[in-house]
């Protein structure tokens, strides 16, 4: 079993969390929070272990009635690899004592690239993180990207990825993120930021991003245009992407218009928290014109790095093969929207709208 504690216990924290406890390879040793709000009393709630991040805040707990195992030294000597979740660059602050304590650590993608031996995407370079000791699991933004220029590239070869990224302005309960009624050019200067981070986890494909921050809260939605080294018809395309393990083809029929549809569907199925863990992509929005395909994604920004960081865990610790990881943990989580609903799976069987 591998020992796994999470430390920052919020939007991303706690959905790693029960990803983790929901591995039969790994236990759920803690998790980690600076003060006792309501994010930690859920987590005791939920049977987790509650440790105080800072340690000398132990008394606030005690005062509000919240039981804690330890604080955060003591979550670290009692596990072999730390997940950060903690707010962007308060990773970078935690690494040396991630370090002083020999755990391994995996960050998340608010960090820089370099706090890691390496940044990962289960789908396009599981094997770089293969044995180090630490790694980064990409954006929200970033893996969604990547789950589709990897197959493509693989497929029919790319020779220039052109995505605008129109990214939600913060996290439901982010009641402090805006805009509230505008459309922000973000960040202002062209290309952005999330082409060169593609490019920690696929080096060699040219993908130029544009950003905008639009007043929603549920997901980011991608246009995307890349154009490819051959020109396969648009049927091919829609049938490699719905044989990718992370990608649900939205069918016509389903009458999903927005992200509105896409959660409740989500919630419909059962998914915890309405999860989305697929990006999700308009099957009628693959189009192939001459080189170029075009395509419209939604990605759940809340979601779909949470079974990459399972992945990231096995990759650094074990030689479980990547096709082996990347099941196991789609199946335990229950991640059976991927390919097109009423389509045939590639393991024969018959999807529904229940998977
Ligand atoms: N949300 C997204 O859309 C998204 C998507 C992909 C990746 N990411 C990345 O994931 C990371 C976490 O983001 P998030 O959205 O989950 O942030 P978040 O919701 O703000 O959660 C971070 C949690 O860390 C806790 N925290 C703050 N300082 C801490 C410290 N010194 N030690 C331990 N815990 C501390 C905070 O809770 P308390 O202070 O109450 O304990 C907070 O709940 C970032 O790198 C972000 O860029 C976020």
């Amino acid at each position: 079993m591998i020992r796994v504690g999470v430390n920052g216990y919020g939007t991303i924290g706690k959905r790693v969390a029960d990803a983790v406890a929901a591995q039969p390879d790994m236990e759920l040793v803690g998790v980690s929070k600076t003060r006792p709000n309501y994010e930690a009393d859920a987590a005791r709630r939920r049977g987790y272990s509650l440790y105080a991040a800072v340690p000398d805040r132990t008394d606030a707990f005690a005062e509000a009635g919240v039981e804690i195992a330890g604080t955060l030294p003591d979550l670290l000597e009692a596990i072999d690899v730390v997940v950060d979740c903690c707010p962007s660059g308060v990773g970078a602050d935690n690494r040396t004592l991630y370090e002083s304590h020999g755990v391994h650590a995996v960050y998340q993608g608010g960090e820089d690239a370099d706090i890691a031996d390496a940044s990962f995407n289960a789908r396009a370079n599981f094997e770089a993180t293969r044995g180090g000791r630490s790694t980064r699991v990409v954006s929200c933004n970033t893996t969604g990207l990547s789950r589709v220029i990897a197959p493509l590239q693989e497929r029919y070869g790319v020779s220039k990825v052109r995505a605008t990224l129109v990214r939600r302005g913060g996290d439901p309960s982010q009641s402090d993120r805006g805009p509230i009624n505008d459309v922000l050019p973000d960040p202002v200067t062209v290309p952005s930021h999330h082409g060169p981070d593609v490019n920690t986890v696929i080096p060699d494909v040219a993908v130029d991003t544009l950003g905008l921050t639009v007043p929603a809260t549920q997901m980011h939605t991608h246009s995307l245009n890349v154009s490819l080294e051959s020109e396969p018809d648009a049927a091919d395309v829609r049938a490699l992407l719905a044989g990718e393990d992370r990608t649900f083809l939205i069918p016509p029929e389903a009458s999903i218009d927005g992200a509105g549809a896409l959660k409740e569907f989500a919630r419909d199925v059962g998914r915890p928290r309405g999860d989305l863990w697929e990006n999700c992509v308009w099957e009628q929005s693959v189009n192939v014109v001459d080189d170029d395909v075009y395509l419209f994604q939604n990605v759940h920004q809340e979601a779909d790095v949470v079974p990459e960081n399972v992945d990231a865990i096995r990759a650094l610790l074990t030689d479980v093969p990547a096709d082996e990881s990347i099941a196991r943990t789609n199946e335990t989580l229950g991640m059976g929207l991927a390919g097109r609903l009423g389509a045939d799976r590639a393991d024969g069987r018959r999807l529904t709208a229940g998977d």
